[in-house]
Formats: C-alpha cells, structure tokens, sequence
C-alpha cells in the first residue's frame, strides 16, 4: 500500500510533501524550539531525540499508508512546519489523528490552517477516512483556534498519561470549511 509515495499536497502558499529521514535538521528548528514545546510541557528535542521522533513517523507512513507531511514555505522553499495524519487509538476506539507543529517565527499567518485544510480534504477526499480527531493540550489555545477555523468542533475533555486534552472531531466529508 503506497497511496503516501505520491502524495503531494498544493496550497496558495505551501507545498506540503511527505517527511523524509533529511529532513531531521529542519525539524530541529521547530522541536529544539522552547516555544513549541512548551506547547507539549516537555523539554526541547535534542538531535538523537529529534532523529528517532522522525523515524516514528516513517515507520507509521509504511505501516498506515500515511502520515506527516512536511510542510514547505514556496515563497522560500523553506521547511517551515509539519502537519499530517497519524492512527491512534483514544480510549479503546481506533481513531486518526491531524496535527500539525510549526516554527515559531512564521506563527500567525495562518501556516497552520492552511495546510491543515489541506491535510483534512486529503483525508476525506481520497483517504476517504470517516472521521479525524485532534487531541490538544487543555490550554493550547492557538492549536484549538486552528481546529475549530478547520470546520472541527470540541466533542470531550479527556485524559491521557495524566495530561487533560480537548478532543475535537469532525466527521467526513460534509461541512468541508476553510
Ligand atoms: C498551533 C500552531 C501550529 C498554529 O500555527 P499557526 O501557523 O500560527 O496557526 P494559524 O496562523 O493558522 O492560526 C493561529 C490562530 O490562533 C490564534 N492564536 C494564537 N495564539 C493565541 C492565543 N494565545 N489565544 C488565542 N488565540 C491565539 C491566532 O490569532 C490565529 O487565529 P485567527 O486566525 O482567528 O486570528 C503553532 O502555534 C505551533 O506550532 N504551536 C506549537 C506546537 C503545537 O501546539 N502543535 C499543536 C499540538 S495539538
């Protein structure tokens, strides 16, 4: 199943292509950033840390048929965040995840939502997935403005390795916004 060796993904502004093993530099920049992370509550990533983070992602875009893209600045052909799918499973019910991380120097311009309409439209269109979810860090409140500017709404709060999330979701392919 290789439906990701293809996949690219165009915006007005943005180039959106599957990650890649180089592109571990780059995202150092958003993950070796205290102002991202401080997002996740944890430290910043260091190389190794960074390098195995990518990896995972690699192993799920072989094991699901998708995954992170990298999400490219046309303007500067520059890697300026990362935003894609990623299976989980939320309290016993299997369930696909968007996120999305970026650098803090392009923060509000809408980046994020922009290629995070893609990444949704992708999902439903020609993933034909049912339904995503976003689990954000009770607080994030720039990552919950990006949900609910996608068309997601808040469904729970739960809780997860002690941590409180808000659950947003949003069902395929109707109300399809931004
Ligand atoms: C969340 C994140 C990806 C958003 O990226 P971005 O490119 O700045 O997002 P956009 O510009 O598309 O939209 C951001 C929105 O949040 C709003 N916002 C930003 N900070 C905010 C705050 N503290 N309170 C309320 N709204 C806020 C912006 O005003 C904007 O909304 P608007 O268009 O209605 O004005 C970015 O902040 C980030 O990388 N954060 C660290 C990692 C992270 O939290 N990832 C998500 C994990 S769930």
């Amino acid at each position: 199943m290789s439906l990701v060796t293809d996949s690219q993904l165009e915006t007005p502004r943005l180039h959106l292509r599957l990650m890649q093993a180089s592109d571990v530099d780059d995202l150092l920049y958003i993950f070796g950033d205290p102002k991202v992370m401080a997002s996740f509550g944890v430290a910043t990533f260091n190389r190794e840390q960074m390098e195995r983070w990518a990896q995972r992602n690699l192993d799920h875009q072989n094991q699901h048929g998708y995954g992170l893209f990298s999400v490219i600045l046309k303007s500067e052909e520059l890697l300026i965040g990362d935003c894609g799918l990623e299976h989980m499973e939320v309290d016993g019910v299997q369930a696909t995840e968007l996120g999305y991380d970026f650098r803090s120097d392009y923060w509000n311009q809408g980046f994020a939502t922009e290629a995070a309409s893609a990444v949704r439209d992708y999902a439903f269109k020609v993933l034909q997935l049912p339904q995503l979810i976003s689990l954000i860090r009770v607080g994030n409140m720039a990552s919950k403005r990006v949900a609910e500017k996608i068309g997601m709404q808040c469904t729970v709060e739960i809780t997860r390795n002690g941590v409180p999330y808000w659950k947003f979701a949003m069902e395929g392919p109707t109300n399809l916004q931004a």
